[in-house]
């Protein structure tokens, strides 16, 4: 008998289409940008029954992302916040309450660091421990009884360590926790946290998913018990709401994502090779590179290897008057924009690194660009 059921469509085809339709108002066939605080309210003064009341609690341009974002990574639903940050630090607070103790990889983005280490211990009494997430038996050793949630990031900034999301969910759940991915790194179209048995994914669609550099934000995907209290606390409560201009500009860069990241993934490989054979290299890490500890993990989880490496050079003095020869690459922080980016971590737990984002342009050219500091220095 012939299938009739149409075809779930293609990851490209819901980057473009998945939380749109022609504007009702204008038939425009684009989501118009809508600034407005609030909303006509029904006369009884039922909020429920109306999608919008107040752009804080949500706004139709969050609402439309939110769509689009839960349809590329899955999950019953989304939250889109002001910041990555927001998204991460917020769900913490949201779900974690004093006497709770969470695990984190011990490479985690710098705020969130901050948060668990100082803020939380301090002020909210909820205790963390912080391991090596590449390796399951410090992550056994360091749940107790009280562990309500382990928190991983991988690719892990900025080390591009790779953790074992499978293996890590079964650990979770085996004994009560959640396991929530920061899947940033990642650039969402390289990977499936939710498929592998995270309960909830983190992003900050400042990075790949908005692309161009030019927008904050922040999400969060996964089951919808969780997501409406995360969306109370962090959008309602603490005010963490996304601009409805930011929203806007990000939904845009969604829908080049899936074709962005095949660029990203494709110019990372081709860099991360040349960079291996130059003589004046000291190491390079990229989990697409057979010599990345964690290359089988990747491989097995990942479709692409993203965007993002690490390399130094052979003589660590001259890192500035490198950074100072490039033309093409910025030296900046942040990563996922279209334009590669380059910044030194002169001491980072004791190592010393570039940390690069690979952007869209051509492979060459950036080859090229990396060739020529090189001989100069
Ligand atoms: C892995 C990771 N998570 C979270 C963040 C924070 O995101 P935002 O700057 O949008 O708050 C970053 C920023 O670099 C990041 O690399």
């Amino acid at each position: 008998m012939t299938d009739h059921t149409p075809p779930q469509p293609g990851m490209s085809t819901r980057a473009v289409h998945a939380g749109w339709e022609p504007d009702p108002a204008t038939n425009a066939v684009k989501r118009p940008l809508v600034m407005a605080n609030s909303y006509v309210l029904p006369p009884n003064g039922d909020w429920d029954a109306v999608p919008f009341g107040y752009a804080r609690d949500m706004n139709p341009n969050e609402r439309w992302l939110e769509e689009r974002l839960q349809a590329l990574e899955g999950g019953e639903d989304c939250v889109v916040t002001a910041s990555g940050v927001s998204a991460i630090n917020g769900t913490f607070m949201a779900l974690l309450s004093s006497g709770d103790h969470l695990i984190c990889s011990d490479i985690s983005y710098i705020s969130v660091r901050t948060m668990l280490l100082e803020h939380f211990p301090k002020r909210f009494g909820i205790k963390t421990t912080l391991v090596n997430t590449a390796d399951l038996d410090a992550i056994r050793a360091a749940i107790t009884p009280q562990t309500k949630l382990i928190h991983v990031e991988t690719p892990g900034n900025p080390t591009t360590r790779i953790s074992d999301i499978a293996a890590i969910a079964t650990v979770a759940h085996a004994n009560g926790a959640l396991l929530s991915v920061d899947s940033t790194w990642s650039g969402l179209t390289t990977q499936s946290p939710l498929t592998l048995g995270a309960d909830l994914v983190m992003h900050s669609i400042s990075k790949y998913i908005n692309g161009h550099g030019d927008a904050l934000g922040g999400a969060v995907m996964g089951p919808k018990h969780l997501l409406d209290v995360i969306r109370k606390f962090v959008v309602k409560d603490m005010g963490a709401c996304i601009s409805p201009f930011n929203a806007w500009q990000i939904m845009r860069g969604v829908a080049t994502l899936p074709i962005r990241m095949e660029r990203h993934n494709a110019n990372a490989m081709a860099v991360a090779t040349f960079l291996q054979s130059h003589p004046g290299v000291a190491w390079v890490r990229y989990p697409g590179l057979a010599s990345h500890a964690q290359h089988d993990v990747a491989t097995r989880q990942m479709d692409g290897y993203s965007g993002m490496l690490n390399f130094d050079l052979v003589d660590p003095t001259k890192r500035a008057a490198f950074i100072a020869e490039l033309k093409v690459f910025v030296h900046a922080v942040s990563l996922g924009h279209d334009e590669s980016l380059i910044f030194v971590y002169n001491d980072y737990a004791d190592q010393h690194f570039f940390r690069v984002s690979i952007g869209i342009e051509d492979a060459a050219d950036l080859i090229a660009d990396l060739n020529q500091a090189l001989a100069k220095i």
